[in-house]
Parts: C-alpha cells; sequence; structure tokens
C-alpha cells in the first residue's frame, strides 16, 4: 500500500514538475515570437524606407547631371524632403504596429492620400508605357493610419508598375463605398500570378522575382505584400488577390468604418 500512496506522490510530483516546465517552454516561445515578430518588422521597415529613397537618389542624379535646370533640382529638392519626412513617419509607425500599441486612424480622403503616393514615386508611368486610370470619388474617406495604408498603397503600385514594365499596360486604381466598408482595388494587366503561387504571396519573403532569371531582372525582398497584410489586419480589414497568368492581377482590399466599432 506504502508503495502504492508514495507512487501516486511521486506521479503528482512530476506532473507539477511537467506543468512548470510547460509554462516556462510557453513564455519562451511567446518571447521568441515576439522577437522573430520584431525581426521580420525591421526587414520591413528597410524594405519601405528603400521604397522611398530610390526616388530621392533618381531625381537627386538626374539634377547632378543637369545642373541648368533649375525646375528639375527644385523638384528633387521637394522629393528628398518629402519622402525623408514620409521614411521617418512610417519607422515610427511600423514600430508601433510591432510593438501591438494602438495607432491613431482618422477619416482621410483617399484620393489625396494617393495623390500623395504619386508624388513620392520615382517615373512617370507614361514613359514605361503605363496608363494610369484612377477611379475614386472625389470625397470618399477612409478611417486609416495615413502615413501606413498610403505604403500600402505604394507596394501595390509598385508591383503592378513592374509587371507592365516589360509591356506596358494599364493601371487601374478604384474605390467604391460598400455599406459597412470601403472598397480599394488596385489592377494591372501585367503578367498575372500562378495559381500555385497564390497561396504565398504574402507571407514574408516569398518572392519570384530572382535577378536574371526573372522577367523584370530585379530582385525581390518579397516584403511588400507580408507588409501590406499586416497593416491591412491591423486596420480590421481584408485584403486579397484575383489574378490570371499573362491577364494581370487585381489587389482588393476592404477596410472597415469606424462606425463598426473597429476603432
Ligand atoms: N501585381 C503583381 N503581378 C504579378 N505578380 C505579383 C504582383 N504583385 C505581387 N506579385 C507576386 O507576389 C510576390 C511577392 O510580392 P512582394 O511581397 O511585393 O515582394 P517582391 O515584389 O519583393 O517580390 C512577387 O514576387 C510576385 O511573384
Ligand atoms: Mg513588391
Amino acid at each position: 500500500m506504502a508503495s502504492f500512496t508514495e507512487k501516486r506522490l511521486s506521479l503528482h510530483r512530476n506532473l507539477g514538475e511537467r506543468q512548470q516546465e510547460n509554462e516556462a517552454l510557453k513564455s519562451q516561445l511567446g518571447r521568441l515570437q515576439h522577437l522573430a515578430n520584431i525581426g521580420v518588422v525591421s526587414y520591413m521597415i528597410a524594405h519601405e524606407i528603400n521604397n522611398l529613397l530610390t526616388p530621392v537618389g533618381t531625381y537627386a542624379g538626374l539634377a547632378l547631371n543637369n545642373p541648368d535646370d533649375e525646375d528639375l533640382a527644385k523638384k528633387a529638392l521637394e522629393k528628398a524632403v518629402r519622402n525623408c519626412e514620409r521614411a521617418s513617419k512610417i519607422t515610427e509607425s511600423m514600430l508601433a504596429l510591432a510593438d501591438g500599441r494602438e495607432q491613431q486612424k482618422k477619416s482621410c480622403r483617399l484620393i489625396t492620400l494617393l495623390e500623395e503616393v504619386f508624388g513620392c514615386l520615382a517615373r512617370d508611368f507614361g514613359k514605361d508605357g503605363i496608363t494610369v486610370d484612377i477611379r475614386i470619388p472625389e470625397d470618399l474617406e477612409v478611417w486609416a493610419v495615413p502615413v501606413q495604408l498610403q505604403q500600402v498603397l505604394m507596394n501595390l503600385i509598385l508591383n503592378a508598375r513592374e509587371t507592365m514594365l516589360q509591356g506596358g499596360g494599364i493601371l487601374t486604381i478604384k474605390a467604391m463605398d460598400n455599406a459597412d466598408t470601403v472598397g480599394i482595388e488596385v489592377r494591372d494587366t501585367g503578367e498575372g500570378i500562378e495559381p500555385a503561387d497564390l497561396k504565398g504571396i504574402f507571407e514574408p519573403f516569398f518572392t519570384t522575382k530572382r535577378g536574371d532569371s526573372s522577367p523584370s531582372g530585379r530582385l525581390g525582398a518579397g516584403l511588400g505584400l507580408a507588409f501590406c497584410s499586416r497593416v491591412i489586419d491591423a486596420h480590421h480589414g481584408a485584403i486579397s488577390v484575383e489574378s490570371r497568368p499573362a491577364e494581370g492581377s487585381t489587389f482588393k482590399i476592404a477596410l472597415p468604418k469606424p462606425q463598426s466599432g473597429n476603432s
């Protein structure tokens, strides 16, 4: 009998120890997940800053090569000031996102946000044979952290531009008021996405742009869409894609309105 009671006690002790170990492992896992999250966010910040620095470098180079063109010099300086401000805001805002801090959302006119995004880009789309067709009602407002939503739009626009660089095409940006949400669509007539790739494209570091072997000849970081997905999640919205190879892609965002309790 005594040995049976001892066995039970020992089993209880054992169970208690395992439970403690389990708790310790869970909290270690939590800390590691937090670190991994910070790692991915750091890459994303670097990616977004790169998106903003490229046009600054392009314009500064053009201005240096054309020292008599005052307008160009002014444009280069304006672009540098605007994009540097944006880079500092997006860094702050991404760090807050990584910490899970609630961000200041506000009502903003979508068309104004979008015009500012085009103002930050490097090249005139027309020069690459890309027609831009914007269909956004003048007074349509979205409930968002402005700098974050602008970076989302910038990433979708840059991907669309890249896929049409070779053969030109049409970039259509539409938005509509859908009762509880505002819908935004960014559509291109580029290469489209293989069905097998569709599942992976929102994952961090997924890219099909591998330098010389990719049609654009570019090396991708695979962070643009992962960034978009995080930001839209933090807005309690949804992002999805419809695409067919050789026909193009449409990225769709649904952003809740504040009165649906998602501020
Ligand atoms: N508009 C698009 N047309 C075709 N493929 C796209 C488009 N947008 C994204 N993709 C695919 O999704 C992948 C991930 O995109 P992204 O996260 O922006 O990373 P990156 O552009 O650095 O590759 C791309 O490599 C590409 O395969
Ligand atoms: Mg990209």
